[in-house]
């Protein structure tokens, strides 16, 4: 029999922002790992859950998800089938097939009204995630937790990778093709390296971590703290000047403090990195 060590992860949402940095590392490390995506894995097709989901895997890693925020707001039964319904059909198969099922979730879930990082746990009785992306992102921890212990649910925000969609690559093209941009200044959080996440999930199922966990870069800030570094690492030439949330309305709410306390996770892996070490890293390996 193949010691449990050597089965393959499964890594679902492979194609993804964070389900690329799984694929480098395990790549980097000779891992064995079995991506899937769509459309032979879709969290709205039980059944495609169900013959992904096998005892043969050490377990599953789910990077697959409805992340789109603004789109959420009219999409809600997209969202909460994907993020929600289709979350808790794969915890459920990763239970019959007794698998850990390692699931990443989001700061939306929390309300965005604290002043102190959120700990590690389900949000306060009576707090509501302020938008339809946090709502079912919630709906899908609750039934991942309601399945199984065997789970780890890895709460992580601002996710910025070399590839993908995200604030890093956004900012550094806006940046080199326009003289002035103007930042949201009055929204706090923790910045993110995909690949840094990665890593870290590794390390705590290679210690056996189970529960809720808050993985980011150290450190916070604002998304105009985030362009200044952003822009000052590629070196363009653009001034960047502070704004309020006000001033660019969107389809869904943004919550104002969404720093995540990730003092238990440092407590078992050390001290996360510095957000600008972590960006710095990326920077320089940023896909055109
Ligand atoms: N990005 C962030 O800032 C952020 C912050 C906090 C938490 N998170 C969480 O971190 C995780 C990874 O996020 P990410 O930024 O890597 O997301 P991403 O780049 O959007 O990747 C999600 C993947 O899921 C796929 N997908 C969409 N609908 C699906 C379905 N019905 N069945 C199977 N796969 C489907 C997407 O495919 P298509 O691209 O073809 O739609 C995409 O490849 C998610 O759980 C997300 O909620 C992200």
């Amino acid at each position: 029999m193949t010691p449990a060590s050597q089965k393959p992860f499964l890594l679902l949402g492979a194609d993804g922002m964070l389900g690329r940095a799984f694929v480098e590392l395990f790549q980097s490390q000779n891992l064995p790992f079995e991506p899937l995506s769509l459309p032979r894995f879709d969290l709205t097709r039980p059944e495609s859950i169900r013959d992904a989901i096998s005892p043969r895997f050490a377990a599953a890693i789910n990077c697959a998800a409805y992340t789109d925020v603004d789109g959420a707001e009219q999409n809600q039964a997209l969202a909460n089938q994907i993020n929600a319904t289709g979350v808790g059909q794969l915890a459920i198969d990763c239970r019959i097939a007794s698998i850990p099922l390692v699931h990443f979730s989001t700061d939306y879930v929390f309300d965005g009204a604290g002043r102190t990082p959120y700990p590690p746990a389900p949000p306060p009785a009576g707090s509501h995630p302020i938008n339809v992306y946090g709502q079912s992102k919630l709906q899908g921890e609750l039934l991942t937790r309601g399945v199984s212990t065997d789970h780890l649910i890895i709460r992580t925000s601002w996710l910025y990778a070399p590839w993908g969609q995200n604030f890093v690559r956004t900012i550094t093209a806006a940046a080199r093709s326009r003289p002035e941009l103007k930042v949201v200044n009055d929204q706090r959080g923790r910045p993110t390296s995909a690949q840094h996440l990665a890593a870290c999930t590794l390390a705590l199922l290679r210690r056996n971590a189970r529960g809720i966990y808050h993985i980011t870069d150290g450190g916070d800030c604002t998304w105009f703290d985030l362009a200044i570094e952003i822009v000052r690492l590629v070196g363009a030439h653009c001034n960047v000047s502070p704004c309020t949330t006000a001033d660019f309305p969107r389809p869904a709410k943004r919550p104002d403090y969404s720093v995540l306390d990730i003092g238990k996770t440092e407590s078992e892996l050390g001290m996360m990195p510095p957000w600008q070490s972590n960006l710095a890293t990326v920077i320089t390996h940023l896909e055109p």
